[in-house]
């Protein structure tokens, strides 16, 4: 088994709350085994360059409570090209790191297996408030993300009722609708409307008369933003059609707002249970892994399972959302 000397740690993509707390238990987890720890700022984009900070038990204190992340993070299409990860190849035998942690989604994970491919010890840590990630039931920043967008609903119910209003509520989500069904099912919508189930305008404008008509005072919409009518379609749809509506729709588009701020005290302690996970899957002489909850565990799934692949939804608690509609 290859021995540690020296890890780097890096987040990628869109950053989620609890990344910080992954970062902290990454550290502190290493340095405890008496390994080094480089910090690599702006994602994989940084690690092409070399922009690293050593990181130290003090680095890391003070931002548990603190959303995005330390390290910052970026998008770095260019690292789906080979020349580029040789680059980040050679940075990190030039530099005697024995292992890479990579702390993201599922883009992340995609880059994470190609370097591990390439003979980088690498594991991952499952990270994004899309929770579109397979190898992991929940990830990091799925909870925050979810609280802010049931607060927003729940607010709008209100003025909602006032005005007896249909509202419809847009968020995140690119290509996976986790966050509008289950804020769907928290918040009471009527409809849900997510890319791996899609709706009509003409059904959503159904369902918002029928909450009226089963004498409900506010009728809501949950949008996924990478349903093909997503809130900017369906906002257009009923302007467009609003004299045979014949009631008001607004819409709120809730976009990073759900991405920021401070993670709640379950993304804290998933950060903190995967982050230590990352640790304990490389003293177990794991690699090319990724690190996520399983059945309420801290478990490893090899990452060729997890890159690419897109968590489904589950039918039964889409069926379940329109039951409780009525
Ligand atoms: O990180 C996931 C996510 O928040 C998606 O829900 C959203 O589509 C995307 O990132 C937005 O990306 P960016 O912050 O790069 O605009």
């Amino acid at each position: 088994m290859r021995v540690i000397k020296r890890i780097a740690v890096l987040t990628s993509g869109g950053d989620a709350p609890g990344m910080n707390a992954a970062i902290r238990a990454v550290t502190r987890c290493a340095l405890a085994q008496d390994w080094d720890v480089l910090g690599v700022r702006r994602g994989y984009a940084g690690l092409v360059e070399g922009e690293v900070e050593p990181l130290t038990g003090r680095t890391v204190s003070n931002i548990m409570q603190r959303g995005g992340t330390l390290l910052g993070s970026a998008r770095c299409p260019e690292f789906e090209t080979e020349d580029t990860r040789r680059k980040a190849l050679y940075w990190l035998q030039q530099n005697r790191v024995d292992a890479l942690v990579v702390i993201g989604g599922n883009g992340s994970q995609t880059g994470a297996l190609a370097l591990a491919e390439m003979g980088v010890p690498v594991v991952g840590v499952a990270s994004t408030i899309d929770n579109d990630l397979a190898g992991s039931e929940i990830t990091i920043g799925v909870d925050t993300a979810l609280n802010i967008a049931l607060e927003a609903i729940d607010r709008l119910k209100t003025t909602a009722s006032s005005h007896q209003r249909a509202f419809l509520i847009e968020v995140m989500g690119r290509k996976c609708g986790y966050l509008a069904l289950m804020a769907g099912l928290a918040g009471g919508a009527e409809i849900v409307v997510i890319p791996e189930r899609e709706t009509t305008p003409e059904e959503v404008a159904r369902q918002l008369r029928a909450a009226y008509e089963r004498g409900k005072k506010h009728a809501l919409a949950v949008v996924a933003e990478g349903a093909v009518h997503n809130g900017g379609k369906l906002d257009a749809w009923f302007r467009e059609h609003s004299a045979q509506i014949g009631f008001d729709l607004r819409t709120t588009t809730l976009g990073h707002v759900q991405r920021g701020g401070t993670p709640t005290a379950f993304d804290r302690l998933l950060g903190t249970r995967l982050g230590a996970g990352a640790v304990a899957a490389l003293m177990r002489g794991e690699q090319g892994v990724l690190v996520g909850l399983n059945e309420g565990r801290v478990a490893t799934t090899p990452l060729k399972e997890v890159a690419g692949v897109r968590k489904v939804i589950d039918p039964e608690l889409f069926r379940l959302a329109s039951v409780l509609a009525q």
